[in-house]
């Protein structure tokens, strides 16, 4: 199996492009299904996630053609309506063709996703909201099978808590609903912003983008459409934090620095400088006269968008060990996302958790040092890459098939910087 080699201790510089957002291409390749035709996505990364997707969407009958970033999917036919537990289980986004199919087709079956490395992660606001637009779900044999025999109803669905693939599935099903859904306590992140602007190209009708009371006034039919996928901002973030971490200075490009609120906020309060445009961000790090790395503690608490994104507070986590001080980090999102805290130990971290904090004394001047570590999920690994990046010596991550899900060209990207980064069997 692969293993990712990094010797560490060198400041990061230059200038890196951003990819287009995983988390914005699953639910719009999942959107072309609501309408036959031939679909156009431009910036489509190229991830072991989005592959996956494809060979769900070629199982349900669709074809595409998938050259450089721009993504042809044609949905004229689908011949399928369900999701197997052999692909669920790798990637739990494939729920997010259950809104899309049961709209079309009047039928969608998915496994259900199960508990995976962050947490629990049920799915019971999708069957919920699903229910409500008149839709009989019944759960049997580890699936989830959802079903209208005259079309779905508009409805008013609220969500206990602002549920990211939750609202996407909900508007993609309300799309062609019969009169008005409207979703109370939606979420708000920009991935949803871009699949409403793609569900309007292709004739929906929406209103309240980027609040979180969604109105969705139902169409009879919907058409293909050519859309763009948004910069990746959790990639945009990672890179910053481990420019940051290194010590170094670079140039992101390619990026969407409004859609990072407050990671650039968090970012400042630790000491680092930014300037930003629309669509690049540089950083350089706080230095003392003789050179010393300053980084100042700094504390996070993960929120549903526009707060702080569970998906960089590993990330932050690494920096906090580099950090003069101590710093706690509160997770609220998932309740088992500290799985990299133990490997971030083995590098000499200071790190103690309790229950949903964590409690980081940074390690200064001593900084860290490089050790074997094991990749645990997508982000918790890339928070290993930051911390081996930053430390002296070498850090060897395996299990790094975790990385491959959720960032384009890691490798290259980080070796365009500086970093020594290798792959190695
Ligand atoms: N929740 C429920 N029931 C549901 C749905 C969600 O209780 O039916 C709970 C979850 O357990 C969690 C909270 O609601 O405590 C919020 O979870 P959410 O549903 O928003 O997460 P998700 O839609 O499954 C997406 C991203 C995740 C990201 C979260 C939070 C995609 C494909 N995935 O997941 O991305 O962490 O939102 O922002 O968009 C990643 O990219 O590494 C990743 C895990």
């Amino acid at each position: 199996m692969e293993k990712l080699v990094i010797e560490g201790g060198v400041p990061l510089r230059g200038e890196l492009k951003i990819s287009g957002a995983k988390n914005a291409a699953l639910p719009l390749i999942a959107a072309t299904l609501l309408a036959p035709g031939t679909h156009v996505l431009h910036n489509v990364p190229n991830l072991r996630d989005t592959r996956t997707f494809l060979k769900l969407m070629e199982e349900l009958g669709c074809s595409y053609d998938y050259t450089g970033t721009t993504l042809n999917v044609d949905t004229t036919t689908i011949n399928h309506s369900e999701a197997s537990y052999d692909l669920v289980k790798t990637m739990r986004a494939s729920v997010l063709v259950l809104g899309p199919l049961l709209a079309r087709t009047g039928a969608a079956k998915v496994s259900l996703p199960g508990g995976c490395a962050i947490g629990a992660r049920p799915i019971d606001f999708h069957i919920k909201g699903f229910e409500q637009l008149g839709a009989v779900c019944t759960l049997e044999s580890g699936y989830v099978t959802a079903a209208i025999s005259d079309g779905l109803v508009g409805n008013t669905v609220y969500f206990d808590i602002p549920s990211v693939t939750a609202t996407e599935n909900l508007l993609m099903a309300a799309a062609l609903a019969k009169g008005d859904t409207v979703i109370k306590n939606a979420a708000r992140e920009p991935e949803i912003g871009n699949l409403i602007d793609m569900l309007i190209s292709m004739g929906a009708e929406i209103d309240g983008r980027d609040s979180d009371t969604i109105t969705v006034h139902g169409v009879k039919q919907l058409y293909a459409a050519e859309n763009r996928i948004i910069p990746d901002r959790i990639e945009t973030g990672t890179y910053l934090i481990a420019v940051g971490a290194t010590g170094g200075e670079a140039t992101i490009t390619d990026c969407c620095p409004s859609h990072l609120p407050a990671l650039l906020e968090k970012l400042r309060k630790a000491g680092f400088t930014l300037s930003e445009d629309e669509s690049s961000l540089h950083i350089s790090s706080p230095r003392s006269t003789e050179g010393r790395l300053l980084i100042q503690n700094t504390d996070i608490t993960t929120r549903p968008y526009p707060g702080y994104p569970t998906d960089l507070q590993a990330q932050f986590m690494a920096l906090m060990t580099l950090s003069g001080g101590a710093s706690i980090i509160h997770e609220t999102i998932f309740e088992n996302r500290f799985m990299h805290v133990a490997e971030l130990c083995r590098l000499g971290a200071d790190i103690k958790t309790d229950g949903k904090s964590a409690f980081v004394t940074g390690k200064g001047e001593a900084g860290l040092v490089g050790a074997p570590v094991m990749a645990t999920d997508l982000r918790a690994s890339s928070s290993l890459v930051i911390a081996g990046l930053a430390a002296s010596g070498k850090t060897v991550i395996s299990r790094i098939y975790h990385l491959e899900r959720g960032y384009e060209n890691l490798v290259e990207k980080l070796t365009g910087l500086g970093a020594r980064i290798w792959k190695e069997r």
